[in-house]
């Protein structure tokens, strides 16, 4: 299908397009892009289309959309539009014609969802609504010097009243019976959306199926009647330099405390094998990100560099 008046062909990505589309993505988050580590990977996935519009035969722009929550959604991930050509609507048209095709595929799909993150101008309130927002902390540091740090800092809070509670590690089958219970998806969810690493998944059984596969460390501050949760994977590649790698620790609940019991536990697990710089991504509700900022920086010694301003999670009708 042709993209009007800017002579673009849309296509479904393959493999061999995996150079071109890196080479539009320089710079993309500061160096911290996600799309070389899940390229392939999306290419894959049963419920996914990952679309390109091409010029020429050259790669213009790449939208990603997959299908979750029960056909009902429709989430839009990893757009970009090469660096010359940005400002003219390519964001637009490669949207709309991913939407398109997907619908005529899964005609069950009723709403698209994205995560931005900077702050948001009328013409994108007039569009979306805003589910929920997390406030996003860039940290930046060597894993092997910041292992004996982790632990100083927690022997620290175990002497302090209130300062530790003992993070519980939930296994697949406590995963579901936690992350589908009405109160913690009503009081402790934003937007009542489990987000991992910027995909956002509505609290289904049929989600959590899919997310129980992907390798997730899953925490609770108690498996009866848990208040802050999270979410931690691997860590992954990115583009920053020679072995970069990116950790991310997403952390629902507003409890200070027990937040950054879970942040210095998913830590704790997700640095043990590690050497190298580390470029840890925090996101928590906005209210924390003062407190953990000056955690992270004063009692950890971490640097902090703000690449990326909030996550928002916009939701529209298809
Ligand atoms: C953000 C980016 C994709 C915008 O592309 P663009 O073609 O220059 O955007 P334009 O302003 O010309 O296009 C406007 C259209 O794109 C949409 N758009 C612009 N920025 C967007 C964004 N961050 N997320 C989703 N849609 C966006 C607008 O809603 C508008 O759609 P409409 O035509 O349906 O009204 C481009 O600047 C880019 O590749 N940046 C680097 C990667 C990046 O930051 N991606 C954002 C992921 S959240």
């Amino acid at each position: 299908m042709a993209g009007a008046g800017h002579g673009l062909e849309f296509c479904l990505a393959q493999a061999a397009d995996f150079e071109e589309v890196m080479s539009i993505s320089t710079n993309i988050y500061g160096g911290l892009d996600y799309l070389p580590a899940r390229y392939h990977a999306w290419l894959l996935e049963a419920t996914r289309r990952v679309f390109l519009a091409k010029r020429e035969g050259r790669v213009v722009a790449l939208v990603s959309v997959s299908v979750v929550d029960d056909g009902r959604t429709a989430v839009l991930e990893g757009l970009r539009v090469a660096p010359a050509e940005r400002g003219r609507g390519i964001a637009g048209l490669v949207q709309r014609h991913a939407l398109g095709v997907m619908k005529s595929h899964y005609p069950s799909l009723k709403v698209r969802r994205s995560s931005r993150s900077g702050p948001l101008g009328p013409e994108v309130m007039a569009k979306y609504r805003i589910i929920c927002h997390q406030g996003v902390l860039v940290l930046h540091f060597l894993a092997e010097e910041l292992r004996p740090n982790l632990a100083v800092a927690i022997d620290q809070l175990k002497g302090v009243s209130g300062g530790w509670e003992d993070p519980v590690r939930l296994e697949i089958e406590e995963v579901k019976r936690v992350f589908l219970d009405p109160r913690v998806v009503e009081e402790v969810l934003p937007g009542r959306t489990i987000t991992w690493d910027w995909s956002p998944y509505q609290p289904s059984q049929s989600n959590l199926e899919k997310l129980v596969t992907k390798g997730i460390s899953w925490m609770a501050d108690s498996k009866e009647d848990p208040n802050v949760l999270s979410l931690s994977a691997a860590p992954y590649e990115v583009p920053a330099g020679v072995g970069h790698l990116r950790l991310n620790i997403d952390i629902f609940g507003r409890d200070f405390p027990r937040v950054r019991g879970q942040f210095l536990a998913q830590l704790r697990g997700g640095l043990e094998p590690l050497q190298g710089p580390v470029h840890c991504l925090v996101y928590m509700d906005p209210s924390l990100w003062s407190e953990m900022h000056a955690f992270c920086t004063g009692c950890l010694g971490m640097r902090n560099e703000q690449l990326i301003d909030g996550q928002k999670l916009l939701e529209a009708e298809i």
